[in-house]
């Protein structure tokens, strides 16, 4: 096992109603001029946002609210947020909503907490973060873990470049987690979200790190069982409480670091598949099972033990030679997202990155003009980006 520092401060108020302690909790990390944040009217619809306003404004608080943002969250949105926030004088940023929405918010709140610097400069590495204010998260849609992770993930679509920033001052203070408020989460955005989730533990679970990791790898493995298993109740019957309150928590912590502890993670798909959104503006979740199947092709030679434990652990598969397994595996877990309706290539996508220069222009993003290698398990330049795009055809 490799020396690890984990802290994830965050405070889960979790079950049914959770969100009805808002003003009790946000008092107690002394809030007082709260900012709300919302996406394109899900919570608006649901009467979410007007219970939550009305709870905050009763309690005594401060409230100013700001809707608007879209999936994959542009940089527009957080700079009219900073601005916004700076004079009202927030002192608290609150999300409603999912991923989006929850990572617009940490960007408001480093924008607010250092006026006259633009947000961006962080993402972009020109500024370092060295203060934030407290953000605190009403989920609505399981997936991103953006509720429990030092992460977050801004697209900047003057240049269409998607970038995470990561840093403790993500880690948000407090996250109210109400499985019923997934209920109404549109299908395909349920299983984007199932997809997600296994990817964040799936690219922790293939690094380079040779050491065992006994503990690590049963907490992975039995994440990504149980969520595979989940996720079969959950597409058929939405509104079954105890699957969405598995896929919920394990989606919380699936991001937080949890299942890397003793090794480095990868993250080589979320790096290509952030390009795929940043120019075409896919659905995250749909960018990585997209990327999974042609990147795990590439690399499992790399690991032909570690690819086999995987197939023997998560689906059983029990005979064979390791390589036989291995591919068994990989095949499986192509089979699972199929399964659930995802893409598994460009053409299952439906975007027009077949030419060449598309994807030239793709990897050049992703390793930035191939001065950046990608990932561990597999260190990527650009011109191994290529392949990997090109298997994804
Ligand atoms: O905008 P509204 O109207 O609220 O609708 C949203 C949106 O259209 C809808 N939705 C959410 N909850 C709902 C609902 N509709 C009905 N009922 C509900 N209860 O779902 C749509 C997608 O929302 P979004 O927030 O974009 O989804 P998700 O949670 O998957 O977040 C995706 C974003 O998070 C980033 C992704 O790259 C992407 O930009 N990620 C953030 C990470 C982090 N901060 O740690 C890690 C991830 O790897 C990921 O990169
Ligand atoms: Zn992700």
């Amino acid at each position: 096992m490799q020396s690890f520092n984990f802290k994830c401060p965050t405070e889960i108020v979790f079950g049914r109603g959770a969100e009805e302690q808002v003003a009790t909790k946000l008092r107690e990390y002394g809030a007082s001029h709260i900012f709300i944040v919302y996406g394109g009217g899900s919570v608006v619809k649901s009467g979410l946002l007007a219970k939550v306003e009305r709870i905050l404004l009763s309690a005594g608080f401060a409230v100013q609210t700001l809707g608007g943002v879209q999936p994959n969250p542009r940089l527009g949105f957080v700079r009219q947020g900073v601005r916004t926030a700076l004079a009202f004088q927030a002192d608290f940023i609150l999300a409603i909503g999912g991923g989006s929405v929850i990572d617009s918010a940490k960007a408001i709140a480093h924008g607010t907490a250092n006026p006259g610097i633009d947000v961006w400069d962080f993402w972009c590495g020109r500024e370092k973060l060295t203060r934030s204010m407290p953000v605190a998260s009403i989920l609505t849609l399981a997936a991103a873990g953006s509720e429990t992770s030092d992460s977050a993930v801004i697209t900047n679509e003057e240049t269409g470049k998607k970038a995470g920033l990561n840093t403790p001052f993500n880690r948000p203070a407090i996250a109210f987690m109400n499985p019923e408020l997934t209920f109404t989460v549109p299908k395909k955005q349920l299983v984007c979200g199932i997809s997600d989730i296994l990817m964040h533990t799936l690219e922790r679970y293939f690094t380079s790190c040779k050491e065992t990791n006994a503990f690590t790898d049963l907490v992975a493995e039995s994440l990504l069982k149980n969520v595979m298993a989940q996720s079969k109740v959950a597409v058929e019957n939405q509104q079954d409480y105890d699957a969405m309150s598995e896929i919920m928590w394990c989606g919380s912590v699936s991001h937080c670091n949890f299942t890397e502890l003793g090794r480095a993670k990868d993250f080589t798909c979320h790096k290509l598949g952030h390009e795929l959104s940043g120019r075409f503006d896919v659905t995250h979740g749909a960018s990585l099972t997209t990327i999974w199947p042609a990147w795990a092709q590439y690399v499992w030679r790399d690991d032909v033990p570690r690819f086999a434990q995987f197939a023997e652990r998560i689906f059983g598969i029990t005979s064979g030679s390791d390589e036989e397994k291995a591919q068994a595996g990989i095949k499986a877990m192509v089979e699972y997202f199929r399964s659930l309706g995802m893409p598994t290539n460009f053409t299952e996508l439906g975007i027009g990155v077949q030419d060449k220069n598309s994807i030239a222009y793709l990897a050049d993003m992703a390793t930035a003009g191939d001065t950046k290698k990608l990932g561990n398990f597999h260190p990527l330049d650009k011109a191994m980006a290529i392949e990997i795009y090109q298997l994804a055809n």
